[in-house]
């Protein structure tokens, strides 16, 4: 049955991208396991990125031909360019994502061009990604507020949301990278894109930057929202965009979306030994905001 509400995780990705630590393949793999055995149906496993830029996502080539259980869970990947969905095809990936910042800036310190060029390069990425029946969404990045440029104009976002759409991508992601949004912001913008698109063919990135990142989730969700980028734990941070934390945590929305009424198809209990394993990898403790109480409802040993 399909959940009311997707949770698509990106930890394994946007929260591993950004570690101090070697983190070996066998460990995302041990990762990504233990949250499709808490319920999770769809992944952003790793990024086909230059090495030098990321060198956490080195060994993407290698991931995806290991991903398990393909058959019931819809992996993604992140893709620059070109370049990147060459590896991707590789790869037998499925789906990939593009990423267009919405500032000159951020594209420029993310991918080394400036925003023309970035729409250019998304466009043709997304058709390129069509045209090998692979699915294709776009990520909006910076879409409230730009760590070099500040504030994002709604109608700068809608526009560029409206040329990936445009260029063929079946979804588009609206994210707020350095976790700057708030709610009152968050609503009105993604109604709109509710409202072009439909809820099936847009989703929502937030960060937990300013302990802001529920209430983002939840003036989606009163907008239509119905699929969420989460990070187990919260795990995370993007290297290329200073000050922005981690991604709001898997547990925090499961929790909230299911204490709401909503079904995720997440089991919390498990999501627990997820984040566990997540903290075998990195090496340090993670957790939402709802760690502290789930820690008394559902003990982990060894937690
Ligand atoms: N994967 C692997 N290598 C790639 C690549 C890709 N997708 N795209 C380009 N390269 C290689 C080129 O082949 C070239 O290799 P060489 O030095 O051995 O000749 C080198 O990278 C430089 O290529 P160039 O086109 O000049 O790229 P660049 O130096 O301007 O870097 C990106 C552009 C996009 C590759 C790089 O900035 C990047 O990977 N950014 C990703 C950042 C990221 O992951 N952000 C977080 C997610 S939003
Ligand atoms: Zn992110």
């Amino acid at each position: 049955m399909m959940p009311d509400i997707l949770i698509n995780e990106v930890g394994p990705r946007d929260g591993l991208q950004s570690q101090h630590a070697a983190i070996s393949l066998d460990g995302k793999l041990t990762l990504i396991r233990a949250l499709i055995e808490a319920g999770i149906r769809w992944v952003e496993a790793g990024s086909f990125v230059s090495p030098k830029a990321v060198p956490q996502m080195a060994d993407t080539d290698q991931l995806y031909p290991q991903l398990p259980d393909t058959d019931h869970v819809q992996y993604s990947a992140l893709v620059p360019n070109l370049r990147g969905l060459e590896r991707a095809q590789a790869a037998d990936v499925r789906e990939v994502a593009v990423v267009l910042s919405a500032t000159d800036t951020m594209n420029k310190r993310n991918i080394n061009l400036d925003l023309a060029q970035t729409i250019a390069s998304c466009t043709a990425t997304i058709k390129a990604a069509r045209q090998l029946s692979m699915r294709a969404k776009a990520y909006v990045a910076v879409a409230f507020e730009c760590p070099y440029e500040g504030r994002v104009s709604p109608d700068t976002v809608l526009m560029l949301a409206e040329l990936m759409m445009d260029a063929g991508a079946q979804e588009i992601v609206i994210a707020d990278t350095i976790g700057a949004a708030n709610p009152a912001q968050v609503g009105p913008l993604m109604g709109t894109c509710i409202k072009r698109y439909g809820a099936d063919r847009v989703s929502a990135h937030f960060h937990d930057t300013r302990g802001f990142a529920l209430a983002n989730v939840w003036a989606s969700i009163e907008a239509g929202v119905r699929k969420f980028d989460t990070s187990v734990g919260g795990l995370g941070g993007c290297p290329f965009a200073p000050g922005a934390a981690g991604n709001v945590a898997t547990e925090d929305v499961v929790l909230m979306a299911e204490q709401c009424g909503f079904r995720t198809g997440v089991d919390i209990a498990r999501l627990r030994e997820a984040i566990k394993s997540a903290e075998l990898l990195v090496g340090y403790s993670l957790g939402g905001r709802t760690t502290r109480w789930l820690n008394t409802q559902f003990p982990v040993a060894g937690a």
